[in-house]
């Protein structure tokens, strides 16, 4: 299972942020591997409890940074998170009824991780510029 590590080019101005964000794919990366290796369900089901509260935590911070620093992708990027959570909630349900099946570890990597990190890199990291203006003015 290729795992996908956090990279500079993720970086969104905001320490803490990019701090949450190390955790979040450290978690999802463990999840996976966890899922991949048929680890049993209450370890999963704790990752993924884990998982679930710390994205809402860190969803929290980020759209209350994003309007602190007047970031104008501000309502967009609340939008993807709440598309996320509607995702992580309905794969979390799969897991439940199916337990970790090839096509829900499928899912998670590509609807979770790489979805994760390609919002960080395309959305998030929009941020940067945003904290370095209102630091100069
Ligand atoms: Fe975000
Ligand atoms: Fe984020």
């Amino acid at each position: 299972m290729p795992t996908i590590n956090w990279d500079p080019s993720m970086t969104t101005g905001v320490e803490s942020l990019d701090n949450q964000h190390k955790q979040l794919i450290a978690w999802l990366n463990d999840l996976l591997g966890a899922m991949s290796r048929g680890r049993g369900r209450a370890e999963v089901s704790s990752l993924l409890d884990k998982l679930g509260g710390y994205a809402m935590m860190h969803f929290d911070n980020e759209e209350d940074c994003m309007t602190r620093y007047k970031c104008p992708i501000a309502a967009q990027n609340a939008a993807a998170h709440k598309d996320f959570v509607v995702t992580f909630t309905a794969l979390r349900e799969e897991f439940d009824r199916t337990g970790a099946t090839a096509h829900l570890v499928v899912r998670v990597e590509s609807e979770l991780l790489r979805w994760l990190t390609s919002h960080i890199k395309r959305t998030d990291t929009q941020l940067a510029p945003c904290v370095k203006n209102i630091v100069v003015q």
